[in-house]
């Protein structure tokens, strides 16, 4: 019996998490993660279907992610953190949610055909690829899951989960609950370049583990509004990256230099530079509690890799117990005694 509402979410191991992931996704999973029982997931599974020739990149990016989950503050005490291949049942579930879902439909999900487009993939688009929503469903179901914090561009995801939990219920026995997406307070953080995305592969992100000196840098090459050639033309804040992250990252503690910094460059009053030290004050101040909780895991490796283990090994029987109830409610209940 479950007590608490339950959480699953996840992250591709592909490479260090950054200020976008956070907005999107890790700020609610740490705040959220008393009230609901919660699971993290590693996704290296689904990282190897647009990385599957780079195992190293995949398995050294399990140990970064998992760094960056326990900086931001997820707690292991609260939160389970485990490894996605390490659980074998959520592939046999994705198999039995195959049959549930059409090739038509897979090829509509926007997200999909937005990476397919970024990737190239064109009709030459690996399977595995392309069924990752499926495997997705699969991670949020064998969990049984309320709750699932992510960001906007997840939502295709849920939406393909609740059509497969319906499915899978009127086919078979009301199994699973249709889940829910809590999109984080932005939905989508925009690149440093401008660009409507923060993303790696598009080389605009700030890592939650940049360095102040790599911040610094990072914000002074910023874009910002092409029209304002010089500090005295006045401009809009609106839609310049260093004033929505100054928005997004500022705390009330700089509402008041913030809001003077924003009257003052539609006036034409105030340079670039002096704006983005005032991000840069920001978000060093920002990241620094992250810093120093990553450096505390980063010193001590053995524990790191004891929060996964034991991470793992719950959600294994989570996963096992579900498996064994969709396996009922299919009929491949064959031996019942094993
Ligand atoms: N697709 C998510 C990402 O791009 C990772 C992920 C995998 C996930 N399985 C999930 C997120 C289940 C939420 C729920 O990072």
């Amino acid at each position: 019996m479950k007590s608490k509402k339950r959480i699953l979410t996840g992250d591709r191991t592909t490479g260090k998490l950054h200020l976008g992931h956070y907005v999107g996704t890790l700020e609610n999973r740490v705040k959220l993660q008393g009230s609901y029982e919660t699971y993290i997931m590693l996704a290296d599974v689904q990282a190897l279907t647009d990385n599957f020739a780079d195992p190293q990149k995949v398995r050294e990016a399990v140990y970064e992610v998992t760094l960056d989950n326990l900086a931001v503050g997820v707690d292991p005490n609260k939160s389970v953190l485990f490894i996605q291949s390490e659980i074998p049942q959520i592939a046999e579930l994705t198999v039995f949610f195959m049959n549930l879902v059409t090739l038509a439909r897979l090829k509509r999900n926007p997200t999909v055909k937005a990476e397919m487009q970024q990737k190239g993939f064109g009709s030459h688009v690996p399977v595995g690829f392309l069924n990752y929503p499926i495997s997705e469903a699969a991670d949020i179901l064998s969990f049984r899951a309320d709750l699932v914090p992510a960001g906007n561009d997840q939502a295709p995801m849920l939406e393909q989960t609740r059509e497969i939990v319906r499915k899978f219920n009127a086919t078979y026995q009301n199994v699973f609950a249709e889940p829910e997406i809590k999109v984080g307070r932005v939905p989508r953080l925009v690149g440093t370049d401008g660009n409507a995305k923060m993303s790696k592969s598009l080389g605009n992100v700030i890592y939650l583990s940049d360095s102040a000196e790599v911040v610094k840098q990072k914000v002074m090459k910023m874009y910002t509004n092409p029209v304002r050639k010089h500090a005295h033309i006045g401009a809009s804040t609106k839609s310049n990256p260093v004033f929505l992250y100054l928005d997004v990252f500022g705390t009330k503690r700089h509402s008041i230099r913030i809001t003077q910094l924003k009257h003052q460059y539609v006036k034409g009053e105030v340079g670039d530079v002096e704006v983005k030290e005032a991000l840069i004050d920001v978000l060093n101040e920002f990241l620094e509690p992250i810093r120093k909780r990553r450096a505390y895991y980063e010193k001590r490796p053995e524990l790191v890799i004891q929060i996964l283990k034991d991470g793992t090994k719950k959600a294994q029987k989570e996963a096992a117990a579900t498996l064994k109830q969709v396996k009922r409610a299919m009929q491949l209940d064959y031996f019942k005694d094993f």
